[in-house]
């Protein structure tokens, strides 16, 4: 059997990234021998610094270029001397939109070992994944400003779904959930009552798609608030939960506190037929930067999530493991300058145990 090799496109990013996307790729690199296969990563240099030096977000060749290989591993997007929605836009949301990667796949697991703000709450508690819809909804951008500056000044910005975007979701996500093969319940996330139109759309699909194709899932739906709500109070009726774009970002920062925090949350932009990035949830977290004290664990995390998407289970499951391993038994604290560790010895710490 010839060995299996995956190229990798590395987008290290601002701030922090490329210091957590070291770490990510030190354990990837250690990986790959032990459970055979081989990975050659090329870095891009997209994000704020390249901006702010040649006054270009992305080059246009970047989009095709991406395309050529199996998966993307990004650090972090957003500088602090850049006006906030020009990388953001430019760059994050480009990649999402335009390699079409409509899941963002936001998995909230709460680790032994990590603390969570959630009073009696422990990892037998939070488990669940979060299947946001990543490429439509308010994110579309569509919208406007009409006699801007004047004191009838008027902004849209439209909330806007096909049938098509919401029924690829809504099948992933019972996909998913029966794949995970573990309470078999997908709940959706709405808002019916006051998004009449959008969130019909969405349960109408659900329940239609649900009846019909997938009778083993079990159908729950929250409004958006009282989601919030219960992932605080009971976080372990959730198995996985499908949302809109919106609702799914407000949602998943939720889930992240309450396991553990940005430095140890990961997510994937999904494109099951094309090429997924898998991204740390936190951002560039400019004031540790080059201080060799974040947490690097989300962008491991991320690097184990790639490894699954890309079929290497038994790797991705061997990296979650040996992340457990140290947040059980070595880290003092999740927080940036809080482990007990540098940034770098995490990354040995994992690599270590693998
Ligand atoms: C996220 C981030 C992005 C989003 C921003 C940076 C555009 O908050 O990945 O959740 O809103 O999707
Ligand atoms: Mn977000």
């Amino acid at each position: 059997m010839t060995k299996k090799s995956y190229n990798i496109a590395v987008i290290p990013g601002d701030g922090t990234g490329p210091e957590v996307v070291t770490e990510g790729l030190k354990v990837l690199r250690a990986a790959a021998p032990k459970f055979k296969f081989t990975m050659n990563f090329e870095t891009f240099d997209f994000g704020g610094d390249r901006y702010l030096r040649t006054g270009e977000v992305l080059p246009d060749s970047a989009i095709d270029e991406l395309r050529k290989f199996d998966a993307i591993l990004l650090g972090a997007i957003g500088h602090p001397d850049v006006k906030p929605g020009i990388l953001e836009k430019g760059i994050l949301l480009k990649l999402r939109f335009d390699l079409d990667q409509y899941i963002n796949l936001r998995p909230v697991k709460l680790y032994p070992g990590v603390p969570t703000p959630l009073k009696d709450k422990g990892p037998e508690h939070i488990d669940y994944v979060v299947v946001r819809e990543n490429t439509g909804g308010l994110y579309t951008g569509i919208g406007g400003f009409s006699m801007k500056g004047t004191p009838d000044e008027i902004a849209i910005q439209s909330m806007v779904y096909n049938r098509k975007q919401v029924e690829r979701c809504l099948r992933y996500a019972f996909n998913y959930t029966r794949k995970r093969n573990r309470k078999n319940i997908l709940a959706l996330c709405g808002k019916t009552n006051v998004l009449t139109y959008v969130y019909d759309l969405w349960e109408r699909a659900f329940h239609e798609i649900g009846a019909r194709d997938y009778p083993d899932i079990k159908r729950e739906y929250y409004h958006v608030d009282a989601t919030c709500m219960w992932m605080v109070k009971n976080p372990e009726w959730f198995d996985v939960i499908v949302t809109g774009n919106m609702f799914g970002d407000i949602i998943t920062d939720l889930g992240a506190i309450t396991q553990g925090g940005m430095g140890i949350a990961a997510g994937g932009n999904i494109n099951p037929e094309g090429v997924s990035m898998f991204e740390p949830i936190g951002g560039s977290a400019p004031k540790y930067t080059g201080k060799n004290v974040i947490n690097p664990l989300a962008a491991i995390a991320c690097g184990g999530m790639m490894l699954e998407h890309l079929g290497e289970e038994t790797a991705a499951r061997a990296i979650e493991k040996s992340i457990i391993n140290v947040t059980a038994n070595k880290l003092k604290g999740m927080g940036a300058g809080q482990m007990g560790y540098s940034t770098s010895e995490v990354g040995d710490l994992v690599t270590e145990g693998l």
